[in-house]
């Protein structure tokens, strides 16, 4: 199993996929490692939908400004913040702020587990929020926050993208001022980094 750097440093997004399916224990690894996330309170104020059917994996492509690519994906996880959850403990701060985050860390660690396991994923956030909802049947007070496509990929697992460098948005002390990078640990530098 690769270690956790190694993970963050070699996962792109990728938006081509073969037709080789997610097996059930992987499935099951993914899930788990997404429910393992932190949450508000440990309210874990979100819900998952695994979308396998390849009809509603192509409806949510539609819904997703006709991102055609994702039903090439042989699993699509729905991540719904569910505000009440949250604000049952923390009023409009967990509704309006917390659901969300615990939503959105929640993703991110399936998203890595997914890559650690040898699956290529994509972070999909452009889509109708309504027709989300519709499609996968959730009541009507969700927020669906991200849909993670999940499956092998074609073609070494997506390009690699840059960032921007630290100095415009890591700040030392007090906003404004660049904090001083020094380049450690290379492999999680991506251009212009
Ligand atoms: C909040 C959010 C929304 C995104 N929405 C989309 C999307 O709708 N479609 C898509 O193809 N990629 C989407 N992405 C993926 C980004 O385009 C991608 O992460 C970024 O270009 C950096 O590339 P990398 O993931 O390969 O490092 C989204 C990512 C995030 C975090």
């Amino acid at each position: 199993m690769p270690d956790i750097f190694d993970v963050m440093a070699e996962r792109r997004s990728v938006r081509r996929y073969s037709s080789e399916d997610v097996s059930e224990e992987d499935l099951n690894v993914i899930l788990e490692a997404a429910c393992s996330a932190p949450s508000a309170g440990n309210l874990q104020a979100y819900e998952i939908v695994v979308v396998r059917d390849r009809r509603r994996r192509i409806e949510l492509a539609r819904a997703s400004l006709n991102q055609m690519f994702m039903a090439q994906a042989p699993v699509h996880l729905v991540f719904l913040a569910y505000p009440r959850r949250s604000a049952s403990i923390y009023g409009r701060r967990g509704a309006r702020l917390y659901s969300l985050q615990d939503a959105t860390i929640a993703a991110a660690f399936a998203m890595l587990a997914a890559h650690a396991l040898g699956y290529g994923t994509c972070w999909v956030g452009a889509f109708h929020d309504e027709e989300v909802l519709r499609i996968v049947g959730a009541p009507d007070d969700r927020i669906p926050v991200a849909i993670i496509t999940v499956g092998k990929p074609i073609g070494g697992g997506g390009h690699t993208t840059p960032r921007m460098g630290m100095e415009l948005f890591v700040f030392e002390e007090v906003h404004g001022r660049p904090f001083r990078h020094i380049p450690v640990m290379r492999k999680l530098l991506r251009p212009g980094c």
